[in-house]
């Protein structure tokens, strides 16, 4: 389906994520026909000169990160691009943009239909918003959307600052926070694998579910991020947005309906009921690293504090483990373990749900080998679910093996989903906020998170702690030993 016509006003044109990621998104969309032909795309940065090299720029950035080389249709899409240089400070240059952005939209009858997009440093984000209004550019007659990139603020109170900011121009049913994750095929399929099965929805609870494990490793370092990674960590970097928005998913009760209100409003419950763990716990309950040399791939890696841009005594931490509790009727007793870091063994994100033993397994006995069962979701690379389930081995006597049944999207369509930044724009175009982080998560994601950060930013710690190619400091594994469980592993 088609979305509606619009202008996507893109701050950070030449930024890193416009070009690995939206171009090639937007360009799919278009080659698709899921973008309205009526659609223009003014891009503001500063370094470029004129529509010209912004369209070269695109078509640069489509030929090597995207999916086509068809030089025609490429050409044709980047015809609807047009180039404005701007200072995100002075209300002049929002006037000039005022100026096109009412030409393009006569010129390509776009109804006045807008769209914010916010790609560039994140110090901006609030004074660009506050512009915006000022400045005439929110007075349109059609929608007008505001799409904001992470990090949504540092800690809780610059988060409520910048919401505050974002708020004088637009309402929040106008704010469409990324988090990419989101966009994610399987992310997606949580609610769908949970609750349109029969066979799960009856177990997803602390009755028959032991523990749920979420892993999202990295082999990439801080790569040139070290300016902002530094002053952020694992724990704001992976752990506030991404970690704890899949935790809501899989926690989440059924929504009423499945509309952008009710799913919210779930997952905001889930994260009101997340045990809050006192100061002095900290340690109890959450591990934190940071990776010194090792190997990736059979390649010598340098340590964190030697990389380009980290200070050589960083107590900024790259791995992040913790035990998160859930206080609800469905979830009391079952803890959700989720690691994250940088540098790690492998490049994966998966999350396995342990189901409880059975009371008394008959098969428990010697020669057999029984398993727990346990429902894997791949998120990335593979995409899929595995069921881990436990058979008669086949031949003489009555011994069990474990097995696997698998599902990989990627097998069944042959082909790769769509990037998650693809679906998340087309939800934009469409108005649909669902799959965009709402301000109460946000807000309560930070509440959780601060607390963590509080004490750690107070207390040096002992890095580096582990190995590149790893899978984490060993305090990670005595925080499943010591409740009688263990990480499975994700390779
Ligand atoms: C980003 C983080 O939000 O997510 C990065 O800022 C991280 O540090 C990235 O590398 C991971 O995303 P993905 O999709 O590769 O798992």
């Amino acid at each position: 389906v088609e979305s509606p016509s619009s202008l996507i006003l893109l701050f950070g044109a030449t930024g890193d994520l416009a070009k690995r990621k939206l171009y090639p998104s937007l360009y799919n969309l278009y080659i698709k026909g899921q973008l309205s032909d009526r659609f223009a795309v003014v891009g503001v940065a500063r370094r470029l000169k004129n529509d010209a090299e912004l369209r070269e720029w695109v078509k640069d950035s489509i030929l090597t990160y995207g999916e086509s080389e068809n030089e025609k249709d490429i050409n044709a899409f980047t015809s609807h691009f047009y180039y404005q240089s701007h200072d995100v400070t002075d209300s002049a240059s929002y006037k000039q943009l005022k100026t096109l952005v009412d030409r393009l939209d006569k010129e390509y009858e776009l109804g006045g239909n807008r769209i914010f997009y916010l790609a560039m440093s994140p110090e901006f984000f609030g004074t660009v918003a506050e512009h915006l209004k000022e400045d005439g550019l929110t007075d349109t007659n059609g929608f007008k959307r505001l799409v904001i990139e992470k990090p949504f603020g540092h800690d809780l109170q610059s988060a409520i600052k910048l919401n505050n900011q974002i708020r004088k121009a637009f309402d929040e049913d106008e704010i469409y926070r990324i988090d990419h994750y989101l966009g994610k095929e399987m992310v997606q399929n949580i609610e769908v694998i949970r609750f349109s099965n029969a066979i799960f929805e009856p177990l997803w609870n602390n009755r028959y579910i032991s523990n749920i494990q979420i892993t999202s490793s990295e082999t990439l370092g801080v790569e040139e991020r070290a300016n902002y990674y530094d002053k952020s960590g694992a724990i704001r970097d992976m752990v506030q947005n991404h970690m704890m928005q899949m935790v809501t998913l899989l926690a989440m009760e059924p929504p009423i309906k499945l509309t952008t209100d009710e799913i919210r409003s779930e997952k905001v419950k889930v994260l009101r009921a997340l045990r809050p763990v006192d100061k002095k716990n900290i340690h109890d309950y959450f591990v934190r690293g940071q990776y010194g040399k090792g190997q990736i791939n059979g390649k010598e890696v340098v340590g964190y504090r030697q990389e380009m841009n980290v200070p050589e005594d960083s107590n900024t931490e790259t791995y992040f483990a913790g035990k998160l509790l859930i206080d609800n009727f469905r979830w009391a007793g079952v803890p959700f373990y989720v690691r994250t870091g940088k540098r790690m063994a492998a490049k994966s994100t998966k999350i396995v749900i342990q189901f409880k033993d059975i009371p008394m397994n008959l098969y428990f006995k010697t020669g057999s080998n029984l398993k727990p069962n346990l429902l894997v979701i791949h998120i990335q690379p593979d995409e899929g679910i595995t069921l881990h389930l436990n058979v008669k081995k086949a031949g003489q006597g009555i011994v069990t093996t474990p097995i696997k049944l698998k599902y990989s999207t990627k097998g069944v369509d042959g082909m790769n989903t769509p990037e998650a930044y693809e679906k998340l724009l087309y939800d934009c175009l469409r108005g649909d906020a669902t799959n965009f982080t709402h301000w109460d998560e946000v807000a309560l994601s930070w509440q959780f998170v601060d607390e963590i950060s509080a004490v750690w930013e107070n207390e040096p710690a002992v890095f580096p702690n582990y190995p590149a190619g790893s899978m984490g400091p060993k305090e990670a594994d005595l925080l499943l030993e010591k409740d009688g469980f263990s990480w499975w592993s994700i390779i």
